[in-house]
């Protein structure tokens, strides 16, 4: 047995995957071969989503096919619907997806069939259904009634669009698309991990699902983008950023959206979501949070020069939803519903492959002692 504790497990390679690549140095992303600069600029969440099932990129019929897949599985199951009407407004929409992953699981008479044709439904499945559930929930806790999915429309507007009951312009359906496909993938980080420990105890991939969502929820991982929001509503305006950001750092407190285990540089995706928010801007009523977060980036940079300690994906997500009217507690939720793709990818490879994962600890607790029966204590 190892004498090293490997804390947080940097530096340790769990697993091998042919699905994402960081250099975290340059700050560099890439998908399967294909750089996020490109699939940013090119590509759609659903054809990202079959690259990481398939390692490639599809053919328009495999695209078409997905996409009508996708749209087959949007409706809510009975139950599903019927809880969501009992939860909405008493949890949080974090909670209500994790639900409902349960309960599409319960429902899925071959939840335990674990082939890769079957994974890959599983997979389509459960990225069809999250937007649906979040959109719904939403509807449902401003006393209205929830809008069905449309045909017609993507992936990406289909959800704007039933979450606000208005089609979602061009601009905002692009955005949207870029974002989720930046968010859809990143390698192992503590989500994907906890997917990767559950399946490899064979338990099916449902559960696997509802482990990731539960790990991502906590704010040093996908919690941070609803942090970020707080950060700038609690800041406000530009001149009380200083004060703001000297008070926490003397606190020895955090600044969320910034830092991160891997990029010792920018990461590449606040630079996209950067662009996206500067097009979004010009016509948005939102802006302020978006001017805001330009004026809070630039301060940290001066205040923290010399640190390793730049934006994060989540600095300008934050503001990039707010200016598509999304409401701040759905970020965390949406992250989860873009990142399906990705952590469904590597459960795809860790079925194909699996290895039962289960380390050790060094024990430093008391030496071997009698037992005291309960009337000597
Ligand atoms: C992402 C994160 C958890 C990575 O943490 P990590 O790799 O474990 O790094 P550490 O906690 O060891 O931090 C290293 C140093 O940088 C500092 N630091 C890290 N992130 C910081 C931040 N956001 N604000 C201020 N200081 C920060 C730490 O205080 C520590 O300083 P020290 O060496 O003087 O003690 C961390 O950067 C963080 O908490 N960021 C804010 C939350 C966030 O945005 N999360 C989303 C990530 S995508």
């Amino acid at each position: 047995m190892t004498e090293v504790i490997a804390r947080g497990l940097e530096g340790v390679n769990v697993t091998a995957t042919k699905l994402c690549r960081i250099d975290g140095q340059k700050g560099e992303l890439i998908y399967a071969g294909y750089n996020i600069f490109d699939l940013a600029e090119h590509s759609t969440f659903e054809e990202t989503a079959f690259l990481l099932w398939n390692l490639r990129l599809p053919t328009r019929d495999e695209l078409e096919q997905l996409k009508a897949d996708l749209r087959r599985e949007r409706p809510l199951s009975d139950l599903n619907a019927r809880v969501q009407r009992e939860i909405v407004g008493k949890i949080r929409p974090m909670r209500a997806l994790e639900i409902s992953v349960i309960i599409a699981g319960a429902l899925d008479p071959k939840s335990s069939d674990l082939s890769q044709e079957q994974l890959k439904k599983t997979a389509a499945l459960l990225t069809a259904r999250m937007p649906t559930v979040l959109a719904q929930y939403h509807r449902l806790r401003q006393g209205l009634d929830p809008v069905p999915p449309r045909d017609d429309l993507g992936h990406a507007a289909n959800f704007l669009w039933m979450l606000k009951g208005e089609e979602p312009n061009e601009l905002e359906a692009r955005v949207f698309d870029v974002a989720m496909i930046l968010h859809a993938e990143h390698e192992m980080n503590a989500s994907t991990f906890s997917a990767l420990v559950t399946a490899s105890t064979l338990s099916d991939m449902y559960s696997a699902i509802a482990s990731a969502i539960g790990t991502l929820k906590g704010p040093l991982h996908g919690g941070a983008n609803e942090a970020v929001y707080r950060t700038l509503e609690a800041i406000g305006t530009e001149e009380n950023i200083p004060r703001y950001v000297d008070d926490l750092l003397a606190r020895g407190e955090r600044v969320m959206g910034i830092g991160h285990r891997v990029y010792k540089t920018t990461d590449p995706r606040a630079i996209i979501l950067e662009q996206l928010g500067h097009k979004l801007a010009a016509t948005s009523p939102d802006r302020k949070y978006f001017d805001l977060s330009l004026k809070l980036r630039d301060y940290l940079a001066k205040k923290l020069e010399g640190k390793p300690l730049y934006p994060n994906v989540d600095f300008f997500s934050a503001s990039v939803y707010k200016m598509l009217g999304i409401p701040s507690d759905l970020y965390t939720p949406i992250f989860a519903m873009s990142r399906i793709a990705g952590w469904t990818a590597h459960l795809l490879e860790q079925y194909a492959d699996n290895r039962l994962v289960r380390p050790n600890a060094l024990y430093e607790g008391a030496d071997p002692r009698p037992y005291v029966p309960l009337e000597q204590r």
